[in-house]
C-alpha cells in the first residue's frame, strides 16, 4: 500500500468534481442590497467613500431598483433615509410623509413584488446624530423606545415588508412588536440587529447617511468588539421579545460570532457586510492590489460558510451581474 491512503486532493482534481462536493453556495435569494434615499428630484449624489453608491431621490431610486430587478433578479432591498430636516428625537421619521415612508410607497407602486426591509433608527434623523433621545448627555433607553415604535408603525403602514431596528436599545424588539401588533401588523416580521458592535467599519456609511454622532460615540449602546458571550445574550433577548430573524454586524471581523449564534439558536441569521468592509475592497481594487470579483465571491461565500443565511451587502448587484456574465 502506498502512503498516504487518504488523499484529499482526489476530490479537487477537476472543476467538475470540485463542483460536485462544494459545501457552500451564495444564491441570489440570499442577498439584500442597501440604498440611501434623499429629498428632491433627479438627485444622484455619489458617496465618495463608497464608490458606485449614491444618495438617490425617490424618482431615481425607483429607476435604480427597477434596473436592479431587471438586470440581476435581486428583489430585496434595505432602505436608509436622509431627511430634509432633523430634530432632537428623530420624531421627523415618524410622519407619514417622512422620506423613507414616501419612498416605500413609490417603490411599491412601481414594483409591487419587491421585498423592502426598512432600517429603523434615529441617528439619521437627530440633530446630534445619536440613535435615540439624549437625556443627561447619554441616549435614554426607555424614551427612545417610543420613537422607534412610532417609526416602525409608520414604515409598516407605508408597505415595509420587514422592520429592522438597528438602534441597540434594551427592550426595543418587545416595544416594536407590541406597537406593530396593536396597529394590525401581526404578520410583519422583525429582523433584529441583535449583535451590533460599536465598530470603526461603519465610517463610510456615516458619510452616506449623514449620521455621524456630533459628540462622543455609540459605545454606551452598541456592543464592545471584545465580547461574544454577550452577543449570545443580546440574541437570546431579541428572540424572547419576538425577533423573527437575528443579525450580526459587522460581518467579516465577527465570523466567530456568526458561527456561535447560528449553532446556539438555529434562527434565520443575517450578516451585514458593512460599508467599511465594502470600501476596503474598493480601495484595494482601485490600487490594482487584488482581483475584485474573486474577492467579493470569496467574502460572500465565507459568510455563508460561517453560518449566515442572508447577507446584506453593497456588493449584491455587482456580484450577481458578474456571476451572470460568467454563465
Ligand atoms: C444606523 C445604522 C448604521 C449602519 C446601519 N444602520 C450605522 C451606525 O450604527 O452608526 C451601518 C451600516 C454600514 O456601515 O454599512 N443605526
Ligand atoms: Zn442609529
Amino acid at each position: 500500500m502506498s502512503y498516504p491512503v487518504t488523499r484529499l486532493r482526489r476530490l479537487r482534481k477537476s472543476a467538475s468534481i470540485r463542483n460536485m462536493v462544494r459545501e457552500t453556495e451564495v444564491n441570489r435569494d440570499d442577498l439584500i442590497m442597501p440604498y440611501f434615499v434623499c429629498p428632491g428630484e433627479n438627485v444622484s449624489n455619489p458617496i465618495k467613500s463608497m464608490p458606485g453608491n449614491f444618495q438617490l431621490s425617490i424618482d431615481l431610486l425607483v429607476k435604480e431598483v427597477q434596473d436592479l430587478v431587471e438586470t440581476t433578479g435581486v428583489d430585496k432591498i434595505l432602505l436608509f433615509g436622509i431627511p430634509a430636516e432633523k430634530d432632537e428625537t428623530g420624531h421627523v421619521a415618524c410622519h407619514h410623509d417622512a422620506i423613507v415612508p414616501k419612498a416605500i410607497r413609490a417603490l411599491k407602486a412601481a414594483l409591487p413584488n419587491i421585498l423592502i426591509v426598512a432600517d429603523v433608527c434615529n441617528c439619521e434623523y437627530t440633530t446630534h446624530g445619536h440613535c435615540g433621545t439624549i437625556i443627561d448627555g447619554d441616549v435614554d433607553n426607555d424614551s427612545t423606545l417610543h420613537t422607534l415604535a412610532a417609526q416602525s408603525v409608520t414604515l409598516a403602514k407605508s408597505g415595509a415588508d420587514i422592520i429592522a431596528p438597528s438602534d441597540m436599545m434594551d427592550g426595543r424588539i418587545g416595544a416594536i412588536r407590541a406597537a406593530l401588533d396593536e396597529n394590525g401588523f401581526q404578520n410583519t416580521p422583525i429582523m433584529a440587529y441583535s449583535a451590533k458592535y460599536a465598530s470603526g467599519f461603519y465610517g463610510p456609511f456615516r458619510d452616506a447617511a449623514e449620521s455621524a454622532p456630533k459628540f462622543g460615540d455609540r459605545s454606551t449602546y452598541q456592543m464592545d468588539p471584545a465580547n461574544s458571550d454577550e452577543a449570545l445574550r443580546e440574541v437570546e433577548q431579541d428572540i424572547i421579545e419576538g425577533a423573527d430573524m437575528v443579525m450580526v454586524k459587522p460581518a467579516l471581523s465577527y465570523m466567530d460570532v456568526i458561527q456561535r449564534v447560528k449553532t446556539t439558536f438555529n434562527m434565520p441569521l443575517v450578516a451585514y457586510n458593512v460599508s467599511g468592509e465594502f470600501s476596503m475592497v474598493k480601495a484595494a481594487a482601485a490600487n490594482g492590489w487584488i482581483d475584485e470579483e474573486r474577492l467579493i465571491k470569496e467574502i460572500l461565500t465565507s459568510l455563508k460558510r460561517a453560518g449566515a443565511d442572508v447577507i446584506i451587502t453593497y456588493h449584491a448587484k455587482e456580484f450577481v451581474l458578474s456571476e451572470l456574465k460568467k454563465g
